[in-house]
């Protein structure tokens, strides 16, 4: 399908269809559409954490509460939801099992390569440590593009997704243990299939005119 036509079709659902599971086959090709993402400098600053069960799922939906209570019934009926986390810190023992992974995959046939990408990669860490100081914020920026990586391969695949913002960070951190690991939650996807209560189906999507959103240069 035409990519244009299939990010129309997509929305975020708001009731999923509890009956209905995502097979496997499907599941492992959005896990390695999060695996495949886009980062700067490539350096991978997340960890997903995916429930499929519902003990994984009740976990999760702890942390739908309150104010965000309205999401917690998406996290319990979704087939699978995914929390996209940040890791917390780039300490060079991270950027060097990157520079590692690199060397593995081939990315480095000439002499000097490595060296030059981990000096690379090093200064960008640097600016945004020292001189920008937002290590953290650049860090949950990668973490969105795998989002919206996850989003267009959800649509392509069939899949129904819910993106939440809606969810306590420190309740889904105690009940993961993700500070331990070095980890921050920042975003939750539900995934599955939409039920017949998804009252965002059949409503138009709406988003600003293309006047509004483009300027083009000569
Ligand atoms: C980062 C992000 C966080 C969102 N958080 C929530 C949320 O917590 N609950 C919810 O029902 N929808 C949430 N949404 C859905 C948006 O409201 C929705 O994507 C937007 O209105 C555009 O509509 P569409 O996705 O149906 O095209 C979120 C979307 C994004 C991208």
């Amino acid at each position: 399908m035409d990519v244009a036509e299939l990010l129309a079709r997509r929305h975020c659902v708001k009731a999923f269809d509890a009956e209905r599971k995502i097979p496997e086959e499907t599941m492992a090709k959005l896990r390695e559409a999060l695996r495949l993402s886009a980062s700067s400098v490539n350096t991978q600053p997340w960890h997903v954490v995916v429930a499929a069960g519902a003990a994984g799922k009740e976990r999760m939906a702890r942390a739908a509460s309150g104010p965000y209570a309205y999401n917690a019934p998406k996290i319990l009926a979704a087939s699978h939801v995914v929390a996209l986390c940040a890791r917390r810190d780039l300490d060079s023992a991270a950027l060097e099992a990157v520079l590692a992974q690199e060397g593995r995959d081939g990315r480095f046939p000439r002499p000097g390569d490595a060296e030059r990408q981990r000096a690379s990669r090093e200064s960008y860490v640097a600016l945004h440590r020292d001189e920008l100081q937002d290590l953290p914020h650049w860090m949950g920026k990668q973490v969105y593009l795998q989002l919206g990586t996850l989003l267009l391969a959800a649509a392509a695949l069939e899949v129904d997704a819910c993106p939440m913002e809606g969810f306590d960070p420190d309740v889904l951190s105690r009940e993961l243990g993700l500070e331990a690991k070095g980890l921050r939650p920042v975003v939750m996807v539900a995934l599955g299939y939409r039920s017949a209560e998804d009252w965002n189906a059949a409503l138009p999507k709406s988003r600003l005119s293309a006047e509004t959103v483009f300027t083009f240069l000569d």
